[in-house]
């Protein structure tokens, strides 16, 4: 009998992966709230004191999800120092796709001339980016790919029913980008992903599936558009995400200490206020820009992330922890050393 070859088990070669470039698209259209009050019974009063949100960005007719992905994605490639053709791979966090198929990254391929990549979406709602960056981060460890870009982008006020006060004050468009590669020092240095989908039905689009196909009744009834259980959808996403911040915290041998910054998921300002109280950091530490663009659902977070870096709030080898939670339930944490 012919010997078995002893299988030697290379070492793994740690390989540090990082964000190279970020980019943001957010719609030159500002809705506020005084703007609101002429379409819903509610008042600035009212969303500022239980949102934080004054104004939200709205796309104009002629722009779809694509377009503002692709728009972030043209800044983050460049500020990457990187051309579209080196791209080798496209994933694109949306639940407000241009359709439900084809994948909205293949048609932002298309319009980047990102000839190079290959393509998907996720459906991980405001977790888009954490999501995005562990997926990321396996396929360039493997070695099967160098330069990733992931982007969030989010056209939700072509999905909220515009008569549902308690909904429609809450979200906005916009988009965000990340190139993501291998870097010398830092990186990601820890993250974690997670679902509950016994409570999918607190926050979802009701009909346009295949539970429910579009029908005039649907269309009639509204269920196309948006539906949240707001209380109920609050309270999940302030344990969860306390839960949330502890794990990528232990993952990455960290404590709140060793954190510089904090990026929320931008919801609302009374989830990150729980939130950060209960995991014990000082609110100095955390970015905030829920006020001027609502919930993106997948944009928000890298939004925020580019934005706490263009006004020096994340420094090079700052520790950045952040943390999100949406639809599904799913959710997801991780901290980066810039
Ligand atoms: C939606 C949300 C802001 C509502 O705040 P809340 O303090 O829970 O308010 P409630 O739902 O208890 O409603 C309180 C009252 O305000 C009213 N209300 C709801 N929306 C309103 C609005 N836009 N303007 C004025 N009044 C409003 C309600 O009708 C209710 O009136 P009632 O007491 O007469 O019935 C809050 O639940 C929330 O932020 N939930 C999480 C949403 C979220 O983050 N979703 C995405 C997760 S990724």
């Amino acid at each position: 009998m012919t010997p078995k070859p002893k299988i030697t088990k290379k070492p793994k070669k740690s390989i540090n992966v990082g964000i190279i470039g970020l980019g943001a698209y957010l719609p030159s259209k500002v809705m506020t709230n005084l703007d609101l009050e002429k379409l819903v019974d509610t008042s600035d009063e009212w969303i500022r004191t239980r949102t934080g949100i004054s104004e939200r960005r709205i796309a104009c007719k002629e722009e779809m999800t694509s377009d503002l992905a692709a728009n972030a994605a043209r800044m983050a490639i460049k500020n990457a120092k990187l051309e579209p053709a080196d791209i080798d791979l496209i994933i694109l966090a949306t639940i407000t796709p241009d359709m439900l198929f084809p994948a909205t990254s293949c048609f932002v391929q298309a319009k980047l001339g990102a000839v190079n990549a290959a393509c998907f979406d996720i459906n991980a709602a405001c977790s888009g980016f954490i999501h995005e960056l562990t997926i990321a981060q396996q396929f360039i460890e493997s070695g099967m790919y160098k330069n990733i870009l992931v982007i969030g982008a989010e056209l939700l006020s072509r999905f909220v029913d515009w008569k549902d006060r308690s909904t429609c004050v809450l979200f906005g468009d916009g988009a965000g980008a990340a190139v993501i590669a291998p870097v010398k020092r830092g990186g990601l240095l820890s993250s974690y992903i997670g679902a509950d989908g016994t409570k999918s039905r607190l926050l979802m689009f009701p009909a346009g599936g295949s539970v429910t196909p579009a029908s005039h009744e649907t269309v009639t009834q509204g269920l196309h558009f948006l539906k949240m259980e707001g209380n109920e959808v609050f309270k999940n996403a302030v344990r969860v995400m306390t839960n949330a911040s502890a794990q990528a915290l232990s993952r990455a041998g960290l404590t709140t200490e060793d954190i510089d910054c904090v990026i929320p998921h931008q919801a609302n300002i009374r989830i990150i206020e729980a939130v950060i109280q209960r995991v014990g950091i000082p609110a100095e530490k955390v970015f905030v820009n829920v006020e001027k663009y609502g919930n993106m659902s997948a944009a928000s977070a890298i939004v925020a992330l580019f934005e706490a870096v263009k006004e020096g709030r994340v420094k090079k080898g700052d520790k950045v922890l952040m943390v999100a939670f949406g639809s599904g339930f799913v959710w997801g944490s991780c901290v980066i050393e810039w």
